[in-house]
C-alpha cells in the first residue's frame, strides 16, 4: 500500500521526509523507496527543455502523472498543477482533479492562495504548498527570507497556507536561519530545496541529484551520481561497436531453425 498523508504528516520532528522529483514510469520504479514522488513542473525543463516552468499543461501534467502512477508501489504522489491552472477555484478544483484521475494522490501549488486551497481541499484532494521562490512566476531565481522583514512575510504566507489546510509546505532557496524559525513555528510539516538542513524534509529535482541535466549547477544541489557523462560515453561506445560492426554480435542475433 502506498504511503498516507497522515503517516508523512505524522514524521514531522521524528524523522525527515524524503522526496524526489519523478516524471516517467521508469525513474517512479527506481525512486519509489522515497516518501513521496513529486511530479513537478520542473519536467518543463528536464523532460522537455524549457527554458523555465511557465509553458507548462494541464495535459503534459497528466501524462507525466501516469506514467510516475503506473511505476510507483510506496510512495505518495504529489503532482503539480502548472502555471494559470489554478487562476481561480472553478479551475483549480477541475484541474486538481484531472491531476488525481491521472495518478496523483495529491496536488501542489505555488503562493499564498488561502481560498484556493481550501476550494481544492473542500473537493477531498489534498494540497501541498510551495513559498520562497515561485518559479512559475518568478523574473529572476535569488534566495528569498534574507532581511527580518522577509522571513516575517514568509512566516505569515506559511501560517495563512497551514491554516487553510495544506498538509505541507515546500520551501524553495530560502535563507537557513528564516527556515529553522518556521519550521518551528508551523505544525505542518516543511520540505526544503535551497533552504539548509532546519526542514522537517528535503526534495530535489532527480535530473539534478543524477547528473543528468547540466544546463543549470545550483548549489544547492548535492550530485549523488554523474550519469550525463556515464550515458555519453555509452552511447559513444555504442555508435563506435555499429560502425565498426561489433554490434550485434552473434549472442545479440536470432537464427534460423536447423534442419535435421
Ligand atoms: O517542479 C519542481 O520540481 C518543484 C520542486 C523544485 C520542489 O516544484
Amino acid at each position: 500500500m502506498p504511503k498516507t498523508i497522515n503517516e508523512i504528516v505524522q514524521k514531522k520532528q521524528k524523522q525527515k521526509i524524503t522526496v524526489v522529483t519523478s516524471y516517467d514510469y521508469t525513474m517512479a520504479t527506481l525512486c519509489d523507496q522515497v516518501d513521496i514522488l513529486l511530479v513537478g513542473d520542473s519536467a518543463g525543463m528536464v523532460m522537455l527543455g524549457y527554458d523555465n516552468t511557465s509553458p507548462v499543461t494541464m495535459d503534459q501534467m497528466c501524462m507525466f502523472t501516469e506514467g510516475v502512477s503506473n511505476g510507483r508501489k510506496n510512495a505518495l504522489i504529489v503532482a503539480d498543477l502548472p502555471n494559470k491552472s489554478y487562476d481561480n477555484e472553478s479551475d483549480a478544483v477541475s484541474n486538481s482533479q484531472r491531476l488525481i484521475d491521472a495518478g496523483a494522490d495529491a496536488v501542489k501549488l505555488e503562493g499564498r492562495l488561502p481560498e484556493i486551497v481550501k476550494a481544492i481541499i473542500k473537493a477531498g484532494i489534498p494540497v501541498m504548498g510551495h513559498l520562497g521562490l515561485l518559479p512559475q512566476t518568478a523574473k529572476k531565481y535569488s534566495v528569498q527570507g534574507k532581511t527580518e522583514d522577509d522571513a516575517q512575510v514568509l512566516l505569515e504566507d506559511s501560517k495563512a497556507l497551514e491554516d487553510a489546510g495544506c498538509f505541507t509546505i515546500v520551501y524553495e532557496m530560502v535563507a537557513s536561519e528564516t527556515m529553522k524559525k518556521i519550521t518551528e513555528s508551523v505544525s505542518v510539516p516543511t520540505i526544503g530545496i535551497g533552504c539548509g538542513k532546519y526542514c522537517d524534509g528535503q526534495v530535489l529535482v532527480i535530473h539534478d541529484m543524477l547528473g543528468l541535466y547540466d544546463k543549470i549547477n545550483p548549489k544547492f544541489v548535492k550530485r549523488y551520481l554523474s550519469l550525463s557523462d556515464t550515458i555519453r560515453k555509452a552511447v559513444s561506445e555504442y555508435v563506435n561497436d555499429v560502425e565498426n560492426q561489433v554490434f550485434p554480435a552473434d549472442e545479440h542475433s536470432y537464427h534460423m531453425e536447423t534442419q535435421t
